[in-house]
């Protein structure tokens, strides 16, 4: 199956969106990641694949940790706001708390986890 890039066909080609959630200069920030693939159960590993200008990525370089957040079925509206602003620019964080969505503080790293979502995870980063 051919999947073109930029082709709205493949656009449609979405599994389970994660929500990375990371912490940074410009402060808490969350983005979708439908690129987000378990690989290993023991280590137990997930690859997420980010493009390199995403914000998300340089709060990851500086503070070495992140939150993987796969998103439930009732939080699309979350993972379209995760996904179509950028965090250097927006509070994609307090415009999602002003519409209802919740957060809370991680046990092990800074970065904010999403409540209510279908498996959160606090990472660490093994490989880039
Ligand atoms: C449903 C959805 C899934 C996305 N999946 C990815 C992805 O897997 N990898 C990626 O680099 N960008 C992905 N994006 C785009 C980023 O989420 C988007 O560029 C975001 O603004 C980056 O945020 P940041 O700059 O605050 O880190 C996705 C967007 C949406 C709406």
């Amino acid at each position: 199956m051919g999947l073109p890039w930029i082709e709205p066909i493949s656009q449609k080609f979405v599994t389970q969106v994660g929500l990375i959630t990371s912490d940074g200069i410009d402060g808490p920030n969350i983005m979708a990641c439908k690129w987000t693939h378990h690989i290993s159960y023991n280590p137990g590993l997930i690859a997420i694949s980010l493009g390199l200008s995403k914000a998300t990525v340089k709060n990851i370089r500086n503070t070495k940790e992140f939150g993987m957040n796969l998103c439930s079925t009732d939080q699309s509206i979350l993972s379209s706001i995760a996904g179509e602003y950028r965090g250097s620019s927006y509070d994609k964080i307090g415009a999602s708390k002003e519409l209802g969505f919740e957060y809370y503080k991680a046990n092990k790293i800074k970065a904010l986890m999403v409540k209510g979502a279908s498996l959160n995870i606090e990472c660490r980063p093994f490989q880039e």
